[in-house]
């Protein structure tokens, strides 16, 4: 078994750090992402920017791992215990899966953790509030290495190689409302991949799921990995 997990804000909510979407209180209903998560809103008011992104940073740094995270890393030891494998890719910007044990996360939208210089390109941890002061070695500001609108997500070479090698393909929490990983799914169902979606409500792409789960992450990943540890 090769399994391809694609989670997105929905399995970090009770670990209450919000979602973006979705039928209740979300991020992007309370603020306008275009004035806060693109780079032209960064030139426009760097320290609005900064501001929210150090509010998030508080939050992540107070906050735990759920019980879907620490199911997710208890599958992927007890995959790779029985010679099976699987690729863990988030959307999310917070360290909740490692937290929790994982042991290979790929963040696709970058790391709330983490600053990047907006000259050089240096990314380095970050644990403190950014501010317009705050400067790389090399005196470029320093940005929150996040993906923003308009910008290219990472690791999409490795994420696609990954995708081939799957033999089945799993979304938790994810409204499906974001490309590219929105499009992961149709890309799975064109190789042939079994496809299952675990979400709160069923996501903007739900008809492409063989297999549906909905209910709250902490609920209903445990118990989906417990089926999975048992065949
Ligand atoms: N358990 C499972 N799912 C949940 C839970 C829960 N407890 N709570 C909410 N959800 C679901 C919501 O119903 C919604 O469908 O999780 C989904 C979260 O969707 P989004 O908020 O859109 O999050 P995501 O899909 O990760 O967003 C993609 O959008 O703005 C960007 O960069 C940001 O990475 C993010 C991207």
């Amino acid at each position: 078994m090769n399994l391809f997990i694609l989670t997105g804000a929905g399995v970090s909510a009770e670990s209450g750090l919000g979602v973006f979407r979705g039928t209740g209180a979300a991020l992007w209903k309370r603020y306008d992402p275009m004035q806060l998560a693109t780079p032209e809103a960064f030139m426009r008011d760097p320290a609005l920017v900064h501001e929210f992104y150090n509010a998030r940073r508080r939050n992540l740094i107070a906050a735990a791992s759920n019980a879907a995270h620490i199911a997710l890393a208890r599958l992927e030891a007890g995959l790779a215990q029985r010679g099976d494998s699987m690729t863990l890719v988030t959307q999310n910007i917070d360290d909740l899966h490692e937290r929790a044990g994982s042991k290979r996360v790929i963040h696709m939208h970058g790391e709330l953790l983490k600053a990047r210089c907006a000259s050089c390109g240096a990314v380095r941890d970050c644990r403190e509030e950014l501010s317009t002061d705050s400067r790389c070695g090399c005196d470029g500001a320093l940005r929150p290495h996040v993906v923003w609108f308009g910008e290219t997500p990472l690791y999409m070479e490795e994420i696609y190689a990954a995708l081939e090698r799957a033999d089945r393909f799993v979304a938790i929490g994810t409204s499906g409302a974001v490309y590219p990983a929105a499009g992961f799914v149709r890309e799975a169902r064109a190789r042939g991949l079994r496809c299952c979606e675990v979400n709160l409500e069923p996501s903007e792409n739900a008809a492409q799921f063989d297999e549906r789960r909905y209910g709250r992450a902490s609920e209903i990943v445990p118990s989906w990995v417990e089926e999975i540890l048992a065949r």
